[in-house]
């Protein structure tokens, strides 16, 4: 039980009724002086309701107030304030966590229910975005966390491999393309055509049409065209690999638009039977008004598929295959409406799941303020970015640590975990202004940083000689307290983060951790030989084993040293 339940539920005791539990529960502080306690319950609520000073009530309540855990209970004004015994608390705490292990924190409601996340989902013979980087990092951590939660995920890489794109790109490759180039350099070659399709198309507008011809080719399983189309993917897809690679991130599936070619007829059925489809300019479409939405386009008017129809036939798919509980799509708030679309059209078509499907949108990386596009050649290649952190890391570790075995690995783990935790550290919502130079700092609030502190804790134990950590008997120290009352909140700051399904919950908790052990370290000598030495290592121990899980479940590695 965290320490705002131990205080709620002794003050409900004592309430006997005149406010719920949940009331008193969420009008709990935490005082802003530490000496004033370590929690607060003003009385203001209830002073209405008894018609009396606030000032008495908690005098009162102060005065019958009692728990185990408590030790000091005043009351400062209109408040209540406890202080809890950093020796019964801390024990327990620890103990649960050397117990545990890294078990410590997971939950069981979750069990035995699938979500299924889709998430990174890259378009072939484009570059790999900083929003597919969001998508991809974001989805990994969400899928840990549900994990944790008892959760089976699903981690779902829906690659855009179709579209009237393909029918541009191949007109582009017969007028222009060179075998050997796409070869050496594949994604930067294709999207060079790509572009050189549009700039041409400006003046001479019979390529879009030629586009759209070669898209319904495409579409008809056309043998030529059918090839190039196959060979870009396969070319696109390895390139993609090596991103993933580095990142650490592995997917369950790999279905992208074209698997659900042949499943959307079913659905096209299913509309035109409960009579939801309706011909506007040509094309059909599904009406959304009742929904304040635009239509939902379903067919165009020379019979191409679009993204939404391939969406709806993927979430019956995937309801199906996986009978998802919740079903996650990590994409850039850009697309809200077309989730919104795909959403209302399966609540229409009568599925009751549809309430399970949820858009999990999130900001732009901006440069210099502005929208990173990848038309306007903006573009920063990620693999680049990657590699460079590697290599700032690498350089970073042969000065602090010449000696340091395997200093590849370690490098890899620091670098690539400097950009996963610059992204996750934010709140997926806000948009990320894209900066080289703060995604590769290793000092303040980064991934490195965390990392950084684990190993030191992890040093320490080594240092100490012993073979366990394993007895805790509690500490005094205010130091120590910090660390205690923050690695109680692990378990909750979990449950938050998965219901939110914001991994940043998470990496400021990281942070929080990191700083208060950084502050013990600093002001303790932990390798003292006195009585408490056996529990200071204790804690040490049970530090690290919360960092490493909690970086765990941010999709970072956490290396014993650096
Ligand atoms: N490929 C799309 C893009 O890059 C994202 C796909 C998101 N997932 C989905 N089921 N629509 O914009």
């Amino acid at each position: 039980m965290d320490l705002k339940s131990i205080f709620s539920k002794s003050l409900s005791s004592c309430l006997k009724g005149s406010l719920t539990k949940d009331e008193i529960h969420s009008s709990i502080e935490v005082p802003k002086h530490t000496q004033h306690g370590d929690l607060a319950f003003p009385c203001f609520r209830l002073a209405k309701i008894e018609r009396k000073a606030p000032s008495a009530i908690a005098e009162q309540l102060a005065a019958s107030l009692q728990a185990p855990e408590i030790s000091k209970v005043t009351a400062i004004g209109p408040y209540v304030n406890v202080t809890f015994d950093p020796k019964t608390v801390g024990k327990k705490i620890v103990d649960t966590i050397l117990q545990q292990g890294s078990q410590y924190g997971s939950h069981t409601f979750g069990s035995s229910k699938t979500v299924v996340i889709d998430m990174s989902s890259p378009n072939i013979a484009k570059p790999f975005s900083m929003g597919h980087l969001r998508s991809t990092v974001i989805g990994n951590s969400l899928a840990f966390i549900a994990n944790k939660c008892g959760y089976t995920p699903i981690r779902i890489n829906y690659i855009g491999d179709w579209g009237t794109q393909f029918g541009k790109l191949i007109v582009a490759f017969k007028k222009w393309g060179d075998i050997d180039k796409v070869k050496e350099n594949p994604i930067a070659e294709l999207f060079t055509l790509y572009k050189k399709f549009h700039e041409e198309a400006a003046t001479n507008p019979e390529l879009e049409a030629e586009g759209r011809r070669a898209f319904k080719l495409l579409e008809d399983g056309e043998e030529e065209i059918t090839n190039l189309w196959k060979w870009f993917r396969d070319e696109s897809l390895q390139a993609f690999k090596k991103i993933y690679q580095l990142l650490g991130v592995e997917f369950d599936s790999y279905h992208g638009e074209a698997f659900f070619n042949d499943k959307m007829q079913e659905v096209i059925d299913q509309l035109k039977e409960k009579q939801l489809l309706e011909t506007s300019q040509g094309a059909e479409v599904v009406r959304l008004e009742d929904k304040a939405l635009p239509p939902c386009l379903i067919k165009k008017s020379d019979g191409a598929t679009l993204y939404a129809t391939r969406d709806l036939a993927a979430a019956l798919y995937r309801q199906r295959e996986y009978h998802f509980h919740k079903a996650l799509y990590v994409v850039g708030q850009e697309q809200t409406i077309h989730f919104k679309q795909i959403t209302s059209v399966l609540g229409k078509l009568g599925y009751d799941w549809a309430d399970n499907i949820q858009h999990i949108p999130f900001g732009l990386y901006l440069k210099d303020g502005k929208k990173m596009s990848t038309r306007k050649g903006r573009v920063v290649l990620l693999e680049e970015v990657l590699l460079e952190a590697i290599t700032m890391a690498k350089s970073n570790i042969e000065e602090k640590n010449p000696h340091l075995q395997n200093a590849e690995d370690v490098a890899k783990s620091v670098g690539v975990g400097a950009i996963i935790f610059h992204d996750l550290k934010n709140d997926r919502q806000n948009d990320i202004e894209f900066s080289l130079e703060s995604m590769l700092t290793f000092e303040g609030e980064t991934g490195p940083y965390i990392q950084y502190a684990n190993a030191r804790a992890h040093s320490i134990l080594r240092k100490s000689g012993e073979a366990t950590f394993t007895t805790f008997d509690g500490l005094e120290d205010a130091e120590s307290w910090d660390i205690i009352k923050l690695l109680r909140l692990f378990p909750e700051v979990i449950e938050k983060a998965n219901l939110a399904s914001s991994p940043s919950y998470i990496a400021k908790y990281t942070v929080d951790l990191a700083q208060s052990f950084n502050r013990y370290y600093g002001k303790t000598r932990i390798l003292q030989q006195d009585t408490e030495r056996e529990s200071r290592l204790a804690l040490v121990n049970a530090v690290s084993i919360v960092l490493t899980e909690a970086l765990k479940l941010l999709g970072l590695k956490a290396p014993v040293e650096m």
